[in-house]
């Protein structure tokens, strides 16, 4: 896996933290708790699936041992070039069960009413704001056979922490950028059910995961964790914030390093796997 610059962090379609390269340190940095988040979804060998919102396909191989060769999967993303990758690891690697891949938007989905047993979407609506999540999920609802699974795993940011820095600064950052809709998406994550129960999903529950790294952290965790603290630097830069934050951001992303270096060095992601029924009548 190569570095991944600034540039491929964003999407054709202006999504951020999106890119192929970002998306492979992402999934990698936490792949232990990622792949038990998917486990306790409950997907079914056999189903047919939907991933909306799958970017270059990282959760795909897992997806399809859980389905296995009776299964079937549709990966779906706003992103030609995301999708171009799942095309090429669909034509390179071996797979448990059949996907296929295509372009779509997740908030008007390319599929007949009751067509799939599940739709998965991870890290996906939080780029939407909240009514077209409500239209995603009504979307997710409707391809769904009654009585079948919705399942969402977003990000809630509020916890995102880069320690020994002192919280708050990103806290101030996160507080500064209220108005960026690919922000506070990302803060919606423990509030998702809610949502689930306006488009009329049943037996709605959420599974909270609490990812943590520290010392000694594996290349690929200091890859993603740079990625990110480079991203924050970069959205620092376009905020009103005091001189003494903008100076600590700068700092941050001309040698996240030596953050990251640091012997108490701590990282914290949370995120949470919503999931509910589609009525069965
Ligand atoms: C952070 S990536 C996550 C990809 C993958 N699910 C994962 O967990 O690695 C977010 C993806 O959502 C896609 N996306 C954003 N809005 C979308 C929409 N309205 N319809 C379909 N895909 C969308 C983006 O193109 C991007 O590939």
């Amino acid at each position: 896996m190569s570095d991944t610059s600034d540039s491929e962090k964003s999407t054709s379609a202006g999504h951020k933290l999106s890119g192929s390269g970002h998306l492979d340190a992402h999934y990698l940095a936490l792949k232990e708790e990622y792949e038990a988040t998917l486990r306790s979804a409950g997907l079914v060998a056999g189903w047919s699936v939907l991933d909306a919102g799958a970017g270059n396909g990282v959760f795909l191989p897992s997806m399809a041992e859980l389905l296995g060769a009776e299964g079937h999967i549709q990966a779906l993303d706003l992103a030609p070039e995301n999708v171009a990758a799942i095309e090429t690891r669909i034509a390179s690697e071996h797979f448990a069960c059949p996907i296929m891949a295509r372009t779509g938007d997740m908030t008007a989905l390319p599929y007949e009413t009751g067509t799939f047993d599940a739709v998965w979407s991870a890290n996906a609506t939080q780029y939407l704001g909240d009514e077209q999540l409500s239209k995603a999920l009504e979307e997710f609802r409707r391809v769904v056979k009654r009585g079948g699974l919705v399942a969402v795993k977003e990000v809630d940011i509020s916890v995102w922490q880069y320690q020994p820095q002192d919280p708050k600064l990103v806290w101030r950052l996160l507080d500064a950028l209220s108005d960026d809709v690919q922000i506070s998406g990302a803060m919606r994550g423990t509030r998702v059910s809610a949502w689930f129960r306006t488009v009329g999903l049943e037996n709605v529950s959420a599974i909270t995961t609490l990812a943590e790294r520290r010392q000694p952290l594996r290349s690929v965790e200091r890859q993603y964790i740079r990625n990110n603290l480079e991203f924050l630097s970069g959205l620092a830069q376009t905020c009103n914030l005091s001189d003494a934050d903008h100076r600590q951001w700068r700092v941050i992303g001309e040698e996240p390093e030596r953050l990251i270096s640091d012997p108490d060095f701590c990282y914290r992601e949370m995120w949470v796997l919503t999931l509910g029924t589609v009525p069965k009548r």
